[in-house]
């Protein structure tokens, strides 16, 4: 078993929030028959050569929230040789309390991955109560471009570190909508059963509008304070759904017209096949501002640096509304930016206070650094 144990420990605790990944256990994890680390509150990169296992770990810790981590692969895609199981354990640092959190997959028992806090089963989706993960990988550099899905998704996630019940909504919302689809396609007449889930669709769609709307004000807000050297990003929520609740005095009156246009638009949504409105098909717009420029019409390493300043706004939102930091995951992020990019988003990591993982293949990608971050080298274990 390759244990391992950081080269150099600082001591970066300098303020009150005190939460952290103390230690991480992997078995049967992707390249990994077994792994196991220690950790305290500090930046921690992990080196190594193309393939050495640095990106599996910072999945193997994404999968301490909903959903299926920084790849969204298949869940046995992860089991060690696709054996079928896996599991990864940590310990967490809250304040004076340590949880253990444990995740596992057995595919002869179930498809779906269990996670146990504490010895007790809980869902994966209130995973967010107990620690706020914020991820950026390279897989991310396309999300201006592509469709409103990734963005849309891209939001979900951030919003479900703030409010929990976010991802229990979102997966009860599209639920609803597939059944809803599912009615659609079978050219249904059960007008009462439209109207039923049509009802639900409305409940859960308009909480899930509030809690969007509720952390875009946050990060809106936080751009002020915004990382040296990086652009700023402003965010807003479009589509049809959002114009309604935008013209809507209450939410009572914009329920009643959510109601409406979804029962306007059974015989549309027939002919399409799905449900046409609702808040399945909001998309994130975001703005360079000092260019006054949309995302996807700015270069590579513009639309990345505005990613870089997203991630970092919600971040400090995070700390500020919740009083505890959150744990940043960034993958090869330091490779692609200039030296003055890299100097500020370097002082920005240490300022935040927050435990991040990094990847980089050697140690000259850290150098910017102040303060010795735990560099873990991973061709050596
Ligand atoms: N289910 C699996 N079982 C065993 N090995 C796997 C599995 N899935 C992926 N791997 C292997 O894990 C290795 C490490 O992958 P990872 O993406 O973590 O590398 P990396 O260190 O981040 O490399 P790079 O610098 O290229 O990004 C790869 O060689 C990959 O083929
Ligand atoms: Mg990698």
């Amino acid at each position: 078993m390759a244990e391992i144990k950081p080269d150099k420990y600082k001591n970066f605790s300098s303020d009150t929030y005190v939460n952290y990944i103390s230690s991480l256990k992997l078995s049967n994890f992707r390249n990994y028959k077994s792994f196991k680390a220690n950790f305290i509150q500090q930046p921690i990169a992990f080196i190594g050569k193309n393939g050495v296992g640095k990106t599996n770990i910072l999945e193997s810790i994404s999968l301490m929230q909903p959903g299926r981590g920084i790849r969204s692969v298949k869940l046995e895609d992860m089991s060690y040789k696709h054996r079928g199981n896996f599991a990864i354990y940590l310990n967490l640092i809250k304040n004076m309390d340590s949880i253990a959190i444990g995740s596992s997959l057995d595919i002869t028992l179930s498809k779906v991955r269990k996670v146990k806090v504490d010895g007790k089963f809980i869902s994966p989706l209130s995973l967010t109560e107990y620690l706020g993960i914020i991820s950026l990988t390279p897989l991310m550099d396309k999300i201006f471009i592509e469709g409103s899905a990734i963005r849309r998704k891209f939001f979900d996630k951030i919003t479900w570190i703030f409010v929990s019940a976010h991802a229990n909504n979102v997966r009860s919302y599209e639920k609803a909508v597939k059944e809803r689809n599912n009615l659609l396609k079978e050219n249904s007449s059960d007008t009462v059963w439209f109207d039923n889930i049509e009802k639900q669709i409305v409940n859960f769609g308009t909480q899930i509008l509030i809690n969007r709307f509720k952390v875009l004000k946050l990060l809106n807000k936080q751009i002020k304070d915004n990382i040296i050297n990086f652009p700023k990003a402003i965010m807003s929520l479009d589509g049809k759904i959002e114009n309604i609740f935008n013209e809507s005095s209450t939410i009572y009156y914009f329920k009643e017209e959510y109601i409406k246009a979804l029962k306007e638009n059974r015989k549309i949504d027939f002919y399409r096949g799905s449900t046409t409105i609702g808040v399945h098909k909001t998309d994130l717009e975001v703005i360079y501002k000092e260019k006054d420029m949309i995302a996807s019409l700015c270069s590579t390493g513009e639309q990345k640096s505005l990613l870089i300043s997203i991630i970092f706004s919600v971040a400090k939102s995070y700390k500020n509304h919740t009083q505890l930091s959150p744990i940043l995951l960034l993958d090869e992020v330091f490779s692609h930016l200039d030296n003055d990019k890299k100097e500020s988003l370097s002082r920005e990591i240490e300022n935040l206070n927050s435990q991040t993982f990094m990847t980089g293949i050697d140690k000259s990608d850290f150098m910017t650094f102040s303060k010795d971050s735990c560099i873990i080298n991973l061709d050596s274990k």
